[in-house]
């Protein structure tokens, strides 16, 4: 079975239309399912649409219409976006579908005969744009969720519970066993220790008569299965189960999730796995969040990006490559106009682009666009092919771990190699001074260089690579990547057209990244007012730790602040953003040991979540950061 790969996206709910999110979750994943292809495996790349629950059904009344008419809108919407962003996925699954409603009964009542569902009350908060209960702990004052902050529901009803507390160890013991089952891995360490805590079991069904759009239980038909059950079994119907099919490509290779719902897919869908004795998957990768100019999208801010007018306005393909240039996959992005359009004219106009259209006007202009049979030049372009194996090993490993923003960096070395390749050799020369066997070996290097270069950009842009290939080159069909070596094209070749891949952008173009002005970094700044007694006990209460900054980097658009990667002796590193850019360098801050607040609620910086305080002196004009004056171990505690 090692050469199936099997992705999946998350399945997207229904109440309202596809936004970047949604985007950018669903083209990772095809850019993995495209890669994949090309080296060989059998793919299976699945999305779809969660039309079930409380959240839709609430929306729907709201809008006077049935929750499936909603559904069927809205799921029209998600497949339009995938056509026009090219998503070569192959089901499309909804919730709502027959047999997807079978598999759902079918594996709850596996987990029923097991023994892990059992009948009870509930009483709690719920918020519906989660679809989950809180704790109280989890809630802001006057019990707002939040994520979404909204006032959450109060519930108290009749439901079964699944007994996820049994399965604490089990997990545990299985993510011992699977050190990469979770990626990024200071992920993984933060799902470790919600388990580590201990798990309570879990409602998995609702009364039917408070949530009747859903599927019933096959157990008892007064309650609705609980969506995020319902949900998760996506990943097994959509390719078959419990028909024995489902088997050609279960367990999955790859859930792609944002990290907002990892908590589901690492703890809750592995135990609900276990109790129907079916095999977990390989790995989960949750990525970050899209910020707009450093800003959370919101829609009361006004800063939703419609990827319909992100395309209408920017072209699908560089829309695609934009998204993953320069963000890790896993960390939180910040879109801003500024880097989308030195991307796109910088990089895919001036580089790429024009790369293409120079080679082949010089092939028509010095050869009548034929590329003619000349001796053994492999000797001579040595250069070119250890670049070559360099960037294709370079690459693929890259891909592997999903170091998107890494692999297109590899990439664009060979890119600037060819760019400088052709000033240096300089076939106008060549050609005035009639050396023709030369300048013949020159741009088949070049041509072979594009043909590798379509290659590995594929993934990222499909359609503009695909013309590059055919149109530009005049090469019939990809390569896999195992089998791509540089000069494979038989002499002579007559190369296609000069075409503009890449079109130039405008300021104006992108008018749909909104601005938003808000004064985060002036809010950090307010004093309080006055300083009160407090006692012995309040001191306490404060967790003082010793740090060592391990890592320092800058965050775009904030002016004072920075985001430090600090040790405190725990099992991964902290980031902390703290407000000291204009008085140390960052090389001044590498390996400084500090003093931490390391109890303080996180809260997120101009996009960043802070997870504890720097303490530092100011007289108003010196400012210093406070440290310690004899070595101690990191995490040691100030009192
Ligand atoms: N229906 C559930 C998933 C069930 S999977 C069995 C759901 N749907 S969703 O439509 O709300 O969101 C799906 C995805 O969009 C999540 O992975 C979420 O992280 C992602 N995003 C939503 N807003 C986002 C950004 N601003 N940036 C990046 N991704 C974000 O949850």
């Amino acid at each position: 079975m090692g050469d199936k790969f099997y992705v999946t996206t998350p399945i997207y709910y229904v109440n309202g239309e596809p936004h970047l999110g949604h985007a950018y979750t669903t083209i990772a994943a095809d850019i993995v399912a495209r890669f994949n292809r090309m080296k060989k495996r059998r793919v299976f790349f699945l999305t779809g649409t969660d039309e079930h629950g409380l959240k839709i059904q609430q929306t729907a009344e709201k809008l006077g219409v049935h929750p499936k008419e909603l559904a069927d809108k809205n799921a029209a919407r998600f497949k339009e976006l995938w056509r026009l962003l090219n998503i070569s996925y192959d089901r499309f699954i909804r919730t709502t579908e027959p047999d997807h409603i079978e598999a759902v009964k079918h594996i709850l009542q596996r987990c029923y005969e097991r023994g892990d569902i059992y009948k009870g009350y509930y009483e709690g908060w719920y918020c519906v744009g989660c679809e989950e209960f809180k704790t109280e702990k989890e809630l802001e004052e006057g019990h707002v969720c939040p994520i979404h902050k909204k006032k959450c529901e109060y519930v108290k009803e009749e439901t079964y519970y699944f007994r996820l507390s049994k399965y604490a160890e089990p997990l545990l013991e299985f993510y011992e066993k699977n050190p990469d089952f979770v990626k990024p891995e200071y992920r993984f360490n933060e799902v470790k220790e919600f388990v580590r805590q201990g798990l309570k079991d879990i409602s998995i069904t609702r009364p039917r008569n408070r949530v009747w759009w859903g599927i019933p239980a096959p157990f008892d038909e007064s309650q609705t299965v609980y969506v995020w059950f319902d949900a998760l079994t996506n990943y097994l119907s959509g390719v078959g189960y419990p028909k024995p099919e489902y088997r050609r490509w279960w367990p999955a290779d790859l859930h792609l999730v944002g990290k907002d719902i990892l908590r589901f897919h690492a703890v809750y869908w592995p135990a609900f796995l276990m109790s129907a004795g079916e095999e977990l998957p390989k790995q989960v990768f949750a990525h970050g969040w899209w910020l707009v100019e450093g800003h959370k999208i919101s829609k009361s801010l006004g800063n939703v990006i419609d990827p319909f007018v992100a395309v209408e306005k920017i072209g699908v393909d560089p829309f695609r490559y934009v998204l993953f240039r320069d963000t890790p996959f896993g960390e939180d992005g910040n879109l801003t106009r500024e880097s989308v359009l030195n991307r796109i004219n910088g990089e895919l106009v001036n580089e790429i682009g024009n790369l293409y259209s120079r080679v082949v006007a010089m092939v028509h202009k010095y050869q009548g666009g034929v590329l003619r049979p000349t001796v053994d030049f492999s000797a001579q372009n040595a250069e070119f092919i250890r670049l070559f194996r360099q960037v294709r090993r370079a690459y693929i490993e890259e891909m592997n771990r999903l170091r998107f923003h890494k692999a297109l960096e590899e990439v664009l070395k060979l890119a600037e190699f060819l760019n400088r390749f052709i000033d240096q050799t300089k076939p106008w020369e060549l050609h005035k001074e009639g050396k023709t066997l030369e300048l013949n070996q020159v741009l088949y290097t070049a041509v072979s260089g594009l043909r590798i270069l379509s290659h590995f950009l594929y993934p990222f842009m499909p359609t503009t690579m695909e013309r590059a290939l055919k149109e530009v080159l005049n090469v019939e069909e990809f390569t896999d990547l195992f089998s791509l070596e540089p000069y494979q094209l038989p002499l002579p070749h007559r190369v296609g057209q000069k075409v503009n891949l890449f079109r130039r952008i405008t300021e104006k173009d992108l008018d749909f990244i909104k601005k938003v002005e808000r004064k985060e970094e002036e809010r950090m700044e307010q004093k309080p007012e006055g300083v009160k007694l407090v006692d012995f006990s309040d001191f306490q209460k404060l967790d003082l730790r010793v740090g060592e900054v391990l890592e320092v980097e800058e965050i775009p658009k904030a002016q004072k602040l920075y985001k430090l990667l600090v040790d405190l002796g725990e099992e991964s590193p902290r980031t902390i953003v703290a407000g000291i850019k204009p008085y140390y360098k960052p090389e001044e801050l590498k390996g400084k040991k500090v003093v931490v607040v390391a109890n303080l609620k996180p809260k997120k910086l101009m996009g960043v979540e802070s997870r504890g305080m720097l303490l530092a002196a100011s007289d108003g004009e010196n400012f210093s950061l406070l440290t310690v004056d004899r070595p101690v171990k990191n995490g040691a505690r100030v009192s």
